[in-house]
């Protein structure tokens, strides 16, 4: 069974307390998300392998360590997951950026995907699957299953907020990916949408509706 890692930190959820308020504008809302994105970056990447290395300082040679050579990939799921991408590269700058677009066909109610479009070697990645608001699962399961098909084996899915229909999916057809969220909220509601939440990201962060 995967694992569901709560990212407690007091920055985090201080930020989110502002991101979930209906009177945060489109700009306040993007530049929170952004700082959790990367926050949540710090948190996500604590597994990283290190290497020892040998330095010269100013002073004497010194054995120190580095990441060892891990090759990460982004894939934000379209279009809500773009808006966290920014924050996590500051933090992990020579990742390379992978875009899945999934639509739910109106009749069998099932994602499909419309655009996908990955980095040559997500086989060798460990890929980090981004999608704010982990409501349903179903996008972010399909967007994993889409990730396997091509490949892919070392995953992690992160969510600013996931619902716990959307946690018990996941886990369900992915028990080998874990899952980084900065909540767990109550339910989701009759629309689709996470209670209490923070509503649709997407729109909140493009300022459309
Ligand atoms: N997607 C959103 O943007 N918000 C929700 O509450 C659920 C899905």
């Amino acid at each position: 069974m995967s694992q569901v890692h709560v990212l407690d930190h007091p920055l985090i959820q201080h930020k989110v307390t502002f991101i979930r308020d209906k009177n945060t504008g489109t700009k306040e809302f993007r530049e929170l998300v952004d700082e959790v994105a990367t926050l949540m970056a710090y948190e996500i990447t604590r597994d990283m392998p290190l290497e020892d290395t040998t330095i010269e300082t100013p002073v004497a040679t010194c054995q120190s360590r580095v990441i060892s050579g891990k090759k990460v990939g982004l894939i934000p799921i379209l279009r809500a997951g773009l808006g966290m991408v920014d924050g996590i590269l500051k933090l992990i700058p020579a990742a390379k950026v992978g875009h899945v677009g999934l639509y739910r066909d109106p009749e069998t109610l099932k994602p499909v995907e419309y655009y996908v479009k990955l980095p040559s070697d997500i086989t060798e990645r460990d890929l980090i699957v981004i999608d704010p608001m982990l409501a349903t699962g179903g996008s972010a399961s399909a967007a994993i299953t889409a990730l396997k098909n091509r490949g892919a084996k070392n995953l992690k899915l992160m969510c600013l907020i996931a619902a716990p229909e959307g946690i018990k999916l996941v886990q369900e057809e992915h028990p080998d990916v874990d899952i980084y969220v900065a909540a767990v909220d109550q339910y989701l509601n009759d629309h689709g949408y996470i209670v209490p939440g923070l509503g649709d990201a997407g729109d909140r962060l493009f300022g459309t509706k």
